[in-house]
């Protein structure tokens, strides 16, 4: 593919130019951008841009980038864009464990994410997982379409029961709190929870839950905050990661960790691939037959550890926690809303809701800039 085939410009007029280094679906984040005056690079390849490729796309006229968490945004990148003249970068996720935002602030670049508008929608896909693994989705479909349903059996595919049974949802945080209602609504799970901070709101509702059960005479649920990550895996039957990738975190759930859970007992990663030593799952899936996972994410994304496509107690997605049409026009929205907020000098938005700038009218400011103190971007006041 030639350059000029791998990026196409879009208003090629505009006064400051913004790169985009995938493809994004919908349009109305390309018209935010070209309202707001700007030349629009998108790239038109689907292979992961190494850093030098990005520094060629940004060159040296080049005001704020759209970039992708497959892609390493640290001093390198930002240093070839503040040189370039650049103000900003938006990550195209909510999750910016590939951006060292102090190398972006010292280079005086605002860097923005996509809150607020895939939290429903990756806790659905941890749903989904969960699911596939506990009853066994994938192996049976493919023992299904490879012709061998040839008798209903009793003993056939017997996977696990999740009502009324232990859920352990470790980062109670947006997604971790929204996939825990799913499970504890629809399901009657018990929830142990662990977050260095207490989710309040989430025990507020589970404890209503609770009190309305009872009041149908049904079992109440509980909900607890587990002192340690030990403590949860011990008990539960299920067991959901949704905390931010840090060093803190990076193999969370290492071969010790997985000794202490049930030997049936389900886990379910949409969150980020490091937070699990895949090695070491591999290996455990292997010896614990009904030991099952359920992953949207990878160590080594997009590669998979050696034997991990083997084991058909294993579950595995090509990282689609955010893909639907409606969260990934409304994560691009807000990119290109990051992106043109910061170039026309807007306020940064704080409130915790970012659905008003998905409507008609969005307000006149940036949706989501994580470092909009440091970089002394004022509140939007309305
Ligand atoms: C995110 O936004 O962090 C998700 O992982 C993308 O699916």
């Amino acid at each position: 593919m030639s350059n000029d085939e791998k990026w196409k410009v879009h208003n090629p007029h505009g006064d400051r130019r913004v790169v985009v280094t995938k493809g994004l679906p919908g349009v109305r984040w390309l018209e935010i951008l070209i309202q707001a005056g700007c030349r629009v690079d998108v790239c038109t390849s689907t292979d992961i841009l190494s850093t030098g490729e990005i520094s060629s796309a940004i060159g040296d006229n080049c005001s704020g980038v759209i970039g992708q968490l497959t892609e390493v945004w640290g001093n390198e990148l930002f240093s070839v864009l503040a040189n370039a003249g650049g103000r900003a970068y938006s990550n195209y996720a909510v999750g910016y464990n590939n951006v060292d935002v102090g190398a972006a602030t010292r280079h005086g670049i605002c860097v923005g994410n996509t809150p607020g508008v895939l939290t429903e929608t990756t806790a659905e896909m941890a749903v989904a997982l969960t699911f596939s693994a506990a009853r066994r989705v994938v192996e049976a479909d493919r023992f299904t379409r490879e012709g061998k349903f040839i008798s209903w059996l009793p003993t056939m595919f017997l996977g696990e029961l999740l009502y009324g049974k232990t859920l352990g949802v470790i980062g109670a945080g947006r997604i971790g709190a929204a996939y825990a209602r799913m499970m504890v609504e629809g399901h009657k799970m018990d929830l142990v929870y662990y977050d260095l901070y207490r989710n309040s709101a989430l025990e507020d509702y589970v404890a209503a839950y609770a009190d309305f059960l009872e009041s149908r005479g049904e079992r109440p649920v509980t909900c607890r905050r587990a002192e340690n990550v030990e403590d949860l895996l011990r008990v539960s039957d299920l067991v959901s990661l949704h905390p931010v990738l840090d060093e803190t975190t990076h193999h969370l759930i290492n071969a010790q960790r997985l000794k202490l859970m049930k030997k049936n007992a389900i886990l379910v990663n949409a969150s980020r691939g490091p937070l699990i030593d895949e090695e070491a799952l591999v290996e455990h899936c292997r010896n614990n037959p009904d030991f099952r996972a359920g992953l949207d994410v990878f160590e080594d994304e997009p590669a998979l550890k050696p034997g991990l496509s083997k084991l058909d107690n294993v579950v595995i997605v090509p990282h689609l926690g955010s893909a639907t049409i409606w969260t990934r026009q409304s994560m691009a929205i807000l990119a290109a809303g990051n992106v043109a907020g910061i170039l026309l000098g807007y306020p940064a938005w704080k409130i915790e809701s970012t659905l008003p700038f998905l409507e008609d009218n969005p307000p006149e400011a940036a949706p989501s800039i994580v470092n909009s103190e440091e970089m002394g971007i004022p509140e939007y006041a309305g």
